[in-house]
């Protein structure tokens, strides 16, 4: 994927992203960077801040590796919660019922559009 400077808005061809794989990426919301990720989950696209609510470290340790082996979980590197990719509800771990921070995403023809809400 080609790098951009970040922005409000942030995109990529929907190929870019096969189930079950994640991208990261990067927005700017009131002159703030905002580092996050996209993850194409079961049930479609969904995108998240890279920040877990436990102490608020990035959650890949290793870039963009932010799923379990079978990539049904996303999980935190540093102390292992779980979160689920549809609600980035965590259900497991130091953190458990808390949730990861959302970002809007849409489809845009064969793109997928990520936003600061
Ligand atoms: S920082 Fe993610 S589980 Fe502790």
């Amino acid at each position: 994927m080609r790098a951009m400077t970040p922005s409000a808005e942030w995109s990529c061809a929907a190929s870019d992203v096969p189930p079950d794989t994640t991208a990261t990426l990067r927005l700017v919301r009131d002159g703030r960077v905002v580092d996050a990720f996209l993850v194409h989950a079961r049930d479609g696209y969904r995108a998240y801040v890279n920040r877990c609510p436990h102490v608020g470290t990035p959650l890949d340790l290793f870039p963009n590796e932010f799923l379990s082996d079978d990539g049904r979980e996303i999980v935190c590197s540093t102390h292992g919660a779980i979160f689920e990719p549809a609600t980035g509800r965590c259900l497991g771990g130091p953190c458990a019922g808390d949730r990861l921070t959302p970002l809007t995403v849409q489809r845009d023809g064969d793109r997928v559009v990520v936003r600061v809400p």
